[in-house]
């Protein structure tokens, strides 16, 4: 996967116990209640989604959300835009999660499907189209979880014509190599000229769902410009966001957003 011996601090991808990754308890921490810096993120994808689409035409292609974990509003977020949507996931647990979400997702969703709908109307109307039920819409749409490595990807063929990955590149390693790889191995997925939309933790020390302490590689602004600089048209945008219930996801100082298209050549 990467070359390069480790040090003894570090933790590498597959040194994880990935499958005691326990979905409940992380959606209680994160996602029961929307918190603002989930809102503040999912109205920039949105708005990024809709004035591309506006912008480029283009739907009814296929989108994928990398280590999708137990966390739907990057799905729903692409909701309109797409005609499948695959779901890449490692984690035994959170791939039980997704697929007893496909057939009629739980009520904490609906508070981030609001927002997407909320916006000004040139940015939400793809999403109020699809009426006041989207859980039909989302059924016909996402796919059978996949399981999988993200790192699986940079032998693929460029395959997908949306993509999200959130809090996953810096939260499945302390290596800065993998960190990179892994960044490389999503945008190496997207057909050129696709839009897609990565979230960051900031600064992150590592993080603990339940019992089990799961490690973080510690990024900024520039490093996150750094690894996806060569892979995105130069419009990509990238934004530092506050959360001001700090500790919700625990050591860490913000979360960094980069919206942007696949690079073309
Ligand atoms: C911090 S969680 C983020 C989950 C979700 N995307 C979110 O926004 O909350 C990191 C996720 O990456 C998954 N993961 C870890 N290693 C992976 C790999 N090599 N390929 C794909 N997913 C992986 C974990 O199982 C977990 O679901």
């Amino acid at each position: 996967m990467t070359s390069g011996s480790p040090t003894t601090a570090e933790k590498l991808n597959a040194d994880v116990p990935w499958d005691a990754f326990d979905p409940d308890e992380y959606i209680k921490r994160n996602y029961l209640e929307i918190q603002p810096v989930d809102r503040a993120i999912l109205i920039r994808v949105r708005d990024h989604f809709s004035d591309h689409f506006a912008k480029h035409g283009g739907r009814g292609g296929s989108g994928i959300d990398v280590g999708a974990g137990p966390n739907l509003y990057p799905a729903l977020a692409m909701l309109p835009w797409c005609g499948r949507i695959t779901l890449l996931e490692r984690a035994e647990r959170n791939l039980t999660y997704l697929r007893g979400q496909l057939s009629g997702y739980d009520a904490n969703w609906d508070q981030f499907w609001e927002v997407l709908k909320s916006g000004p109307r040139d940015r939400s109307a793809a999403y109020t189209g699809l009426g006041a039920e989207p859980r039909a819409r989302f059924a016909d749409v996402v796919q059978e979880p996949l399981p999988g490595s993200l790192f699986d990807l940079r032998g693929r063929k460029p395959a997908w014509d949306l993509g999200t990955m959130f809090f996953v590149a810096e939260s499945i390693t302390t290596s800065l190599e993998e960190f990179r790889e892994g960044v490389g191995c999503f945008m190496n997925a997207l057909k050129p000229g696709a839009p897609f939309a990565a979230a960051f933790m900031e600064h992150s020390e590592g993080y603990r769902v339940g019992a089990q302490e799961f490690p973080a590689r510690d990024i900024d602004e520039r490093e996150v410009r750094t690894a996806l600089g060569p892979f995105a048209e130069a419009d990509m945008k990238v934004a530092c966001l506050d959360n001001p219930k700090q500790l919700i996801r625990h050591g860490y100082t913000g979360m960094i957003l980069a919206c942007g298209r696949r690079r073309k050549k």
